[in-house]
């Protein structure tokens, strides 16, 4: 663990509000917590450097230290388990799909253990990566096994049996499709004569084994655990296993939980007699196929009971669930901005940053940061795989911060990695401290000396350049989108992103599409913006789901069929896939990703082309005077940001263009473009077509770039979108006074006046 870390309950905090902080520390003196505005979180030496102010709290002070846990793993409790505690003979049924049978350790599938005494029963996968079971009664222990290996990736009906008149113990695995040559069903029994019983106590445990806290976590789909009040011969308990779910003809059930039921919650629903109903803890991926799925269905909400199953992991995580050690509770007349906690004990130091809106209703001045908190949640705790000799020697080097999610996987990791068992991981939450937004921290390694930063402290080259030019600001996030609607940023007349806006939710994306429609101006200041729909649920908040469906540059993809997200039931995926791609907000959308690495961006007209462009890639206009003051003071020949901390150029790693087609307004005007010369840089794959034609038919080189787009919108409206990650980590050169910084002055100036 790290010596010090910490989280808070919320991103988003308004004046009149609290924000709760939650911090471990494994020193053993006490810790020292201060409040910081955040100006500048670049530790490159070639840029503003690490820029905070203080800021007075009455929370500052001393706390005493204590490391507080962190327990990985999805599982599912079933508190009100009380009518197992008298069984004798019983049967425990369940159907799974595992993924990782051969771990070399145990993975609870149901399980029930008395803390105190050991009695309890345990269904399971054993080391050996067959189905096992362990019984005691506190005194004696029974195990046994198949000894039939499972195979990863199919589905099995399994038992567990005790029956106590013939003191005798079975376990039995069925595969639901048989594959050739390999013999993986079967039974065993043992003898097993407890004095007490062997029913446990306390919370019934899916997908571990029952204790405090529960261990052995399973990987893999668990669908339609069941409980009968019987000892069931193997026939009859893989018959149970397969019954419909409330068929109802099963002589002595206790239980059966239909996980198909609440697929959006965290509820799971005991449909017999006792509605043993519980929980699922730390997001296990639901609305995934089940046993049932036939292929005719994509959709969870139109068979549900084809989507029966739950997909737990051993590395799954949404809330750390620590103890507040303190909180902030923002005075009325607090400033909006971007604030961080620092946290040290001796020469260990933390951040925890948040953001402060101004009080709804209540703006505080007329342009608005907002605050990608959909993306930075996403992003949390990406493992990069990247931590080499040349990292650490520029972390060393910068003084940046040494600690990162590669090495430490304790606090969950991202959705840009994939679980222990290669599927990719659905969710995230901040309800964690999150390695990699926080100021200081670099994404990657720069041999030519680039900042190579990502998300929060990129996003402070905006925030040192708005310091610089003394433009007052407030911030909002797009979790406040969500809640609030065009609501919460209707008062701005501007609206500006950070350099990458990718997630985003129906609601914050509606209220994006309301507030320029109803006058407001929008500064896309970044690149691969509105590209993933997400969701969110206000039963579990802090929590973002994706789905990586059918296309897009993705770090994994989803299964067919699992496509919709279980929070919303919405179609997961790419925005465009659901009607609204980026240039219908933005004017652009993404077009080519390649390395961190940028250029300048030409301004247009360009050189005339040498083959005819199709219709809707006429050549623009000459520079139109409607768009001549964005760029007053700059001469004509200039090249726009052919330098920058960022890759070392304005237009860099992902790049959008204006697509008609797509939805790019008719009357948007390309102000400059740039051309990539890097032969890193792809073409994204839902513009390809086969490995010769791409979807726009152009020459794939004339397709690698990014575009400055405006545009007016109605009531007095407008946009302005540079379609580039790299942008923002222009504007700090040369002291801030460059182009870029020209550029961008003149647009928010004339954006913020009436
Ligand atoms: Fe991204």
């Amino acid at each position: 663990m790290l010596p010090i870390t910490g989280y808070a309950d919320r991103y988003s905090v308004a004046p009149g509000q609290s924000i709760a902080f939650k911090v471990s520390s494994t020193a053993p003196e006490d810790y020292e917590a201060r409040l910081v505005r955040v100006v500048c979180g670049d530790p490159n030496p070639a840029g503003p450097g690490i820029r905070e102010h203080p800021v007075e709290a009455a929370f500052a002070g001393r706390y005493p230290s204590r490391v507080q846990p962190i327990h990985n793993g999805s599982w599912a409790r079933v508190a009100a388990a009380a009518p197992l505690d008298a069984l004798e003979s019983f049967t425990v049924t369940a159907t799974i799909w595992p993924t990782l049978p051969g771990l070399s350790r145990r993975q609870g599938l149901v399980s029930r253990v008395d803390d105190a005494t050991g009695a309890g029963f345990a269904l399971e996968i054993g080391e050996t990566g067959s189905l096992a079971a362990t019984l005691s009664d506190g005194t004696g222990t029974v195990v046994l096994d198949t000894g039939k290996a499972l195979r990863a990736r199919a589905w099995y009906r399994v038992f567990l049996a005790f029956d106590a008149g013939a003191g005798e113990v079975r376990v039995g695995q069925l595969a639901m499709a048989p594959a050739m040559t390999v013999d993986d069903s079967g039974s065993a029994t043992a003898a097993a004569t407890f004095e007490g019983g062997c029913a446990g106590s306390g919370d019934l445990v899916f997908a571990a084994r029952a204790g405090s806290p529960p261990g052995d976590h399973y990987n893999g789909k668990l669908e339609a655990p069941r409980i009968v009040a019987a000892a069931l011969d193997p026939d009859a308990a893989f018959r149970v296993a397969g019954e419909e779910p409330g068929a109802g003809s099963v002589a002595d059930l206790l239980a059966a939980w239909d996980f198909s039921r609440e697929m959006s919650s965290a509820r799971i629903l005991d449909t017999g007699p006792h509605a043993m109903h519980g929980e699922t803890v730390n997001l296990p991926a639901r609305a995934m196929k089940g046993s049932g799925w036939t292929g005719e269905e994509m959709c969870w909400r139109h068979a549900p009971d084809q989507y029966a199953a739950i997909h737990f992991h051993d590395d799954d995580l949404y809330d750390c669930l620590w103890e507040t050690d303190f909180s902030f509770e923002v005075p009325e007349d607090f400033r909006s901005g971007v604030y961080a906690v620092r946290l040290r004990s001796g020469d260990d130091e933390d951040m925890i940053p948040f953001f402060v809106r101004a009080a709804p209703g209540r703006a505080q001045s007329s342009a608005c940061v907002l605050i990608p908190a959909f993306t930075y949640t996403v992003y949390a705790n990406f493992a990069r795989g990247n931590v080499d000799d040349a990292y650490r020697g520029q972390v060393a080097r910068w003084g940046a911060r040494p600690w990162t999610p590669d090495e430490h996987p304790e606090y969950g990791i991202s959705t840009y990695n994939r679980h222990s068992d290669g599927s990719g991981v659905a969710y995230s939450s901040r309800l964690r401290p999150i390695l990699n937004q926080r100021s200081g921290y670099c994404a990657y390694a720069d041999p030519l000396g680039g900042s190579c930063l990502r998300h929060f402290p990129a996003d402070t080259h905006l925030l040192a350049w708005l310091d610089a030019l003394g433009h007052e600001f407030d911030v909002i996030t797009d979790e406040d989108l969500e809640a609030d609607g065009v609501g919460a940023i209707a008062r701005y007349k501007v609206v500006m992103t950070g350099s990458h806006p990718e997630y985003h939710t129906p609601g914050s994306l509606d209220a994006l599409a309301g507030y320029t429609e109803r006058g407001g101006r929008l500064m896309y200041l970044g690149g691969n913006g509105f590209y993933w729909r997400v969701a969110v649920n206000a039963a579990l908040p802090g929590a973002v789901e994706i789905r990586r469906g059918e296309t897009g540059i993705r770090a994994w993809a989803a299964e067919p069929g699992e496509y919709y997200n279980a929070f919303d039931g919405g179609y997961g995926g790419l925005w465009r896939n659901s009607g609204r791609a980026p240039q219908r907000l933005a004017g652009v959308g993404f077009i080519a990703q390649g390395d961190f690495h940028g250029t300048a961006y030409p301004r247009l007209p360009p050189p005339p082309r040498p083959c005819p462009a199709p219709a809707s890639r006429r050549p623009p206009p000459p520079r139109a005077p409607r768009a001549a003051w964005i760029f007053e003071g700059i001469d004509d020949d200039e090249p726009l940001g052919d330098f920058g901390l960022s890759g070392g150029g304005a237009a860099g790693f992902e790049l959008d263009w204006l697509d008609p087609s797509l939805g790019s307004p008719p009357h948007a005007l390309v102000l400059a473009r740039s051309q990539q010369q890097d032969d890193t840089f792809m073409l994204v794959p839902e513009e390809m077509l086969n490995h010769y034609v791409n979807r726009p038919g152009l020459p794939t080189r004339d397709l690698i770039r990014s575009e400055i787009v405006f545009f007016e919108t109605p009531n007095g409206g407008a946009v302005f979108s540079v379609g580039s990650i790299t942008f923002c980590g222009s504007l700090p050169h040369n002291g801030f006074d460059n182009n870029i910084s020209r550029m961008l002055d003149n647009v928010l100036r004339r954006f913020r006046s009436d």
